[in-house]
């Protein structure tokens, strides 16, 4: 069901609105969704329901980096958005918070990631991921947003004949929030993750997950990063893992992604637009180090562009946002 067709320009007037572009959305819902019975027992509420919500500047800041950067709202009101939005454009350098923490990882930014989703990463989105109550508003809204993305890809996949027998590649699986339904609708699944400690946490879900006497084949979860997956699979998922990838990286791993995928390759990135880019440079000037990471914005073009040079073209696309959370998600076939 459509629920929105709706172009927005970006000011300040709209800073909370959503970005500028027309799109279809795709509502999520119980009924809709039969197979995404793995996400209907978690407690997310509304935002299953609503890709859109109207926000205010502060709340979407955070987003931007994971969720990771917490604004607090009293100084949107002391500093005034028009202030701040320039002195974030012209102080806040992201390339800044980028230098430390790749520092830390003796200089390597992958090593940087790594670290980050092996440990305090790790403990952050293993309950943005779970069902625990016991987290933050912003972290249930990332929640509930990044369970909408993944619904929307169990909702394209059933309604292009279901996966039963298909194999998937579900790169930078996680804790399995897309690979554990797959698996259990039947799908032959490979997860991998260049954090063990998110391989290990999809794997020990999924046990928790199947059913006793349940057919499904048990996923392959392996620590392993996004360039070093070999093989081919009928489908292959990336899903809110380019926001790792620089965007001078992101047309390779792109084209590796692709020459793994025989029939499908669904993707979501962080979109750059020059909306959220202005809330990006906002989110910098709040850092809050221990929990922030890196965090880059494709441009749709470029991630297009990235896919034809592979062989693909885009048939589907989708955009999910909500107050912290924002993904555009496509689907793309050989394009002979
Ligand atoms: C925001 S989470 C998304 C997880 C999963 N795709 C999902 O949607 O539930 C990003 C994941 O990407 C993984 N990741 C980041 N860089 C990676 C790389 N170079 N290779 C493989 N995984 C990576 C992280 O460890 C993390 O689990």
């Amino acid at each position: 069901m459509i629920v929105s067709q709706s172009s927005h320009s970006c000011s300040l007037g709209n800073l909370g609105r959503r970005p500028g572009r027309s799109e279809q959305t795709t509502v999520s819902s119980r009924g809709q969704l039969a197979t995404s019975q793995f996400f209907l027992r978690r407690k997310s509420r509304a935002a299953r329901n609503s890709t859109v919500a109207s926000s205010s500047a502060s709340e979407v800041l955070s987003q931007i980096a994971d969720g990771a950067l917490a604004i607090p709202s009293s100084a949107f009101g002391a500093i005034g958005a028009l202030g701040l939005i320039g002195a974030a454009l012209f102080v806040a350098d992201p390339e800044k918070r980028r230098s430390a923490q790749t520092s830390t990882a003796g200089g390597d930014e992958k090593e940087a990631v790594k670290g980050y989703f092996n440990t305090v990463g790790f403990e952050r989105w293993n309950k943005i991921y779970g069902t625990t109550d016991e987290i933050s508003s912003v972290q249930m809204d990332i929640r509930e947003g990044h369970a909408v993305t993944v619904d929307k890809v169990l909702n394209w996949l059933a309604q292009e004949g279901g996966v039963k027998g298909v194999s998937v590649c579900d790169a930078g699986c996680g804790t399995g929030s897309l690979s554990i339904p797959l698996a259990l609708q039947g799908a032959k699944v490979y997860g991998s993750d260049i954090s063990e400690a998110m391989a290990n946490e999809a794997a020990r879900r999924y046990e928790a997950e199947a059913k006793a006497g349940s057919t499904a084949e048990t996923p392959k979860f392996e620590a392993k990063d996004l360039e070093s997956i070999s093989g081919t699979f009928h489908t292959v998922c990336c899903i809110d893992v380019l926001i790792h990838y620089p965007p001078e990286r992101m047309a390779e791993m792109v084209g590796h992604l692709a020459s793994l995928a025989e029939q499908r390759l669904i993707l979501s990135f962080a979109p750059s637009t020059p909306y959220y880019e202005v809330l990006k440079r906002i989110g910098e000037f709040f850092p809050k180090g221990s929990k922030a990471t890196r965090a880059y914005l494709h441009r749709e073009e470029d991630v297009e562009a990235a896919l034809a040079k592979a062989g693909y073209r885009v048939a589907k696309r989708e955009m999910t946002a909500s107050k912290f959370y924002f993904s555009r998600l496509f689907e793309a076939v050989p394009a002979s």
